[in-house]
């Protein structure tokens, strides 16, 4: 099964991916992810991805498309993966058909996690997410509190708020989204493989609502 999962920032492509992961043992490629982790290795690339993410803008196509292909060919992905965040432009969307005409496989569902504005802006202040990369599941302060405060539940690793959800970054995130990944939507659509779900409502009966789609 590969899917794309497409949503607003804060829209729970994450929660739900982590649960997809577990549930069909099929991994998830976030680009955010991994270029947290290159940041936090202070790699050149990640030192480039942080000047944009900082800003809540894009890294710039090329960039990203490159490390979406190398991931792409490890070989853990016979039993498919689960794109959270890529694609994220048209060009992304189209350098992503072009891997998978390459690689000889299909994109079988892009699932939209649909989430109003104003509920991204809350969820996103009260975000707090697992130091430990290898985990990184996340939590909120509010609608999905950990146990013990400031403890992730699954590792026991510290919790932490991300350099990039400040709400004046939040509200450029909010922006980009909609001028520039938006548009996906309709692309997806035309292709027959938009799943629109929506994304408001407790994170058990967003994730059947998922598990139903894909059948
Ligand atoms: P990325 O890491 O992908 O961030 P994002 O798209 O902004 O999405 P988030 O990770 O913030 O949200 P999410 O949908 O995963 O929500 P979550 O599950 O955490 O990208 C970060 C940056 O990297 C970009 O700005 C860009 O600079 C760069 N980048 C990454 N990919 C790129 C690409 N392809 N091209 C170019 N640049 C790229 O949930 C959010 C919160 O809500 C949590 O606190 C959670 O507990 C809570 N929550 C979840 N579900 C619910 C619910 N149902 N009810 C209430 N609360 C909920
Ligand atoms: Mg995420
Ligand atoms: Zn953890």
């Amino acid at each position: 099964m590969r899917i794309v999962l497409l949503g607003g920032p804060g829209s729970g492509k994450g929660t739900q991916a982590k649960k997809l992961t577990d549930k069909y043992r099929i991994p998830q490629i976030s680009t955010g992810d991994i270029f947290r982790a290159a940041v936090k290795e202070g790699t050149p690339m990640g030192l480039k991805a942080k000047e944009y993410m900082d800003k809540g803008e894009l890294v710039p196509d090329e960039v990203v498309v490159g490390v979406v292909k190398e991931r792409l060919a490890k070989p853990d992905l016979d039993k498919g993966f689960m794109l959270d965040g890529f694609p994220r432009t048209l060009g992304q969307a189209q350098a992503l058909d072009k891997i998978m005409v390459e690689i000889s496989k299909m994109i079988d569902h892009a699932i939209l996690v649909d989430v109003p504005d104003e509920e991204l802006m809350k969820r996103l202040t009260g975000r707090r997410t697992c130091r430990n990369s290898a985990c990184g599941k996340m939590y909120h302060v509010m609608f999905n509190r950990p146990k013990k405060e400031g403890i992730c539940d699954a590792c026991g690793s510290e919790l932490y708020q991300r350099d990039d959800d400040s709400e004046a970054t939040i509200r450029e995130r909010l922006n980009v989204y909609a001028e520039q990944t938006a548009p996906l939507i309709d692309y997806y659509d035309k292709k027959g493989l938009l799943r629109r779900v929506e994304g408001v409502g407790p994170i058990e009966g967003i994730f059947s609502s998922i598990v139903r789609v894909l059948g």
